[in-house]
């Protein structure tokens, strides 16, 4: 378990509080003024990652008293104690433990109750690679002998968005395999997927850590029908292939035993895509494809475990995001990458952050004296300029992002990459520097030049990578992971458990109950009020 230490209480935080005071006002083109050398100095190089935060509001005092309170807050030994399976995740009583997923050294000896865990991940491992080259050299093959042309993926939150990101961001090396990704529980679009595909070449994946989620469970029933309504009385045992820690309800089902593959209570539905979890990025790019992923996040994982603080990824984007949070009162943080591939990128990280670190209680149960989990949000970019960029270069709010962007398009001959970047690179320059309003007498003069200034002094980080390979891919999500570890350890929380969202499934069960036998119970009197009104207005008897 980890210590409980509030940082609000720490030399560094109170030595930080001193700093801000001075840092409040300061102008960052003035610092970037100062210092010729700013850029050279705040950077970090790793692999084939550039992360440039020296448009960042800091100076190199501001990263050594961040530094201070990473370690006050006693950081290296909360990420040892995490590696080491230790059960970090208290209020579950469970480790945490995706690292060892994708662990490649064949040397971890990494325990879980006494027993080591790799042996069964490496097995699980080998069962995909086994699996997915079946499938995709036609060996396994429909319950008439056909081979499979697409997939549905059925699953919600992590069981659905890591790997629907990777497949999309990966579209580069996708194979011929169609692939369709249900998670809401809405018929409307479940129908407009089913009806482009063919029942007999359709393979299904049903993902659910628990096998309880309701929307993942009744969505996979209606897809169950489907086959059978379109295919009739036969064995479609080959086209089921479960991922779960309920093994037997999986099977109960209708699973085969051989066609369910394991999840692990040390892993969480939003750090599960290096999992069995992910057997649809591993359909969809080839198994190869998706070592090479679990590779990149390897890598990552090394780098952050090794490296001096000073010099590593997830903790110093942690501790600017630290400072922004709890010093300079910002909210939210803006994530633009400049790649259509990575489109898919905010959503799973609103869940792997929000859902971590969105918490009230420190880890003692007290409620917390300081700000928690920022809010996640983006778009890719240049789309994004063209639409909330208008609020970053002139509104009254500050919102740090990270651009990411990368130096190769995967197309040699794409003449556009050059395009895309000088977007990327133009538009961090001119939130940092701002600019004077241009006078035009034909158009007001001083007036209009007034609404055509632009303060800057807006922070950004810039994270520059050489291409978008699998391997790449795996280093990035590696490396918001665990920035929010970091984070969750310096604001003193449990990141790893998910009570917010669980509570939501309940109250849903209730209100369903209601609707179908039309007894609405007390609420509220809005809650009562709408679902009076729904009830007697829906068409459906
Ligand atoms: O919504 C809460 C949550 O528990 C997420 O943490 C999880 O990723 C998702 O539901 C799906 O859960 P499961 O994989 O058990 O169906």
């Amino acid at each position: 378990m980890l210590e409980s230490i509030n940082p609000s209480g720490t030399f560094a935080w109170k030595k930080l509080r001193a700093h801000f005071a001075q840092m409040e006002f300061v102008q960052m083109q003035d610092l970037f003024a100062k210092d010729k050398d700013r850029a050279n100095k705040m950077n970090i190089q790793w692999n084939d990652f550039l992360l440039d935060y020296s448009k960042n509001k800091v100076t190199e005092e501001t990263m050594t008293l961040l530094l201070e309170l990473a370690n006050e807050l006693k950081l290296k030994e909360a990420i040892q104690a995490m590696y080491k399976g230790h059960i970090i995740n208290a209020t579950e009583k469970r480790a945490v433990l995706h690292t060892a997923l994708r662990d490649c050294s064949n040397s971890s000896t990494v325990e879980v109750d006494g027993e080591t865990v790799m042996p069964d991940i490496l097995d699980t491992r080998e069962r995909i690679k086994k699996f997915t080259n079946r499938v995709l050299n036609g060996e396994y093959v429909s319950y008439s002998g056909k081979k499979f042309t697409d997939v549905i993926n059925i699953g919600i939150g992590g069981s659905d968005l890591g790997p629907k990101m990777v497949v999309h961001a990966l579209a580069n090396y996708r194979n011929e395999l169609g692939m369709h990704y249900i998670s809401n529980v809405d018929d409307d679009y479940l129908q407009s997927v089913l009806k482009k595909l063919n029942p007999e070449t359709t393979l299904v994946l049903i993902v659910s850590k628990t096998f309880t989620t309701q929307e993942t469970i009744e969505n996979a029933k209606k897809v169950k029908q489907w086959l059978q309504v379109n295919l009739g009385n036969v064995d479609l045992s080959n086209h089921y292939v479960g991922v779960s820690t309920a093994i037997e309800e999986a099977m109960n089902f209708g699973l085969k035993r051989e066609n369910i593959y394991p999840m692990w209570d040390f892993v969480g539905g939003r750090f599960s895509l290096w999992s069995a979890v992910g057997i649809s990025i591993a359909l969809a790019v080839g198994f190869d494809n998706f070592e090479e992923l679990l590779e990149g996040a390897y890598a990552m994982d090394s780098h952050f475990k090794e490296t001096d603080f000073k010099d590593n990824l997830p903790v110093v984007l942690a501790l600017l995001s630290v400072w922004y949070n709890n010093f300079y009162g910002y909210e939210t943080e803006a994530v633009v990458p400049y790649s259509q591939l990575l489109g898919k990128l905010p959503a799973h990280l609103q869940q792997m952050i929000m859902e971590s670190n969105g918490k009230n209680k420190d880890r003692s149960g007290n409620p917390v004296n300081y700000q928690t989990g920022t809010l996640i949000w983006g778009e890719v970019g240049v789309s994004a300029q063209h639409a909330f960029f208008q609020l970053f270069h002139q509104g009254t709010k500050v919102i740090p992002i990270d651009f990411i962007g990368f130096v190769n398009p995967h197309f040699k001959e794409s003449t556009n990459h050059d395009i895309l970047m000088s977007n990327f690179f133009g538009q961090s320059e001119a939130l940092l520097n701002g600019k004077v309003g241009e006078e035009y007498e034909s158009d007001g003069g001083s007036f209009l030049s007034n609404f055509r200034e632009f303060c800057g002094n807006k922070p950004s980080n810039t994270i520059l990578i050489q291409k978008l390979t699998p391997k790449s891919l795996g280093e990035l999500i590696a490396l918001y992971e665990h920035k929010t570890f970091v984070q969750g350890v310096i604001w003193n929380i449990f990141s790893f458990d998910q009570f917010g969202v669980e509570y939501g499934k309940i109250l849903a069960k209730n209100i369903q109950n209601e609707i179908k036998t039309k007894i609405i119970c007390e609420h509220d009197s809005s809650t009562e009020f709408l679902l009076r009104y729904f009830v007697k207005n829906r068409m459906v008897e």
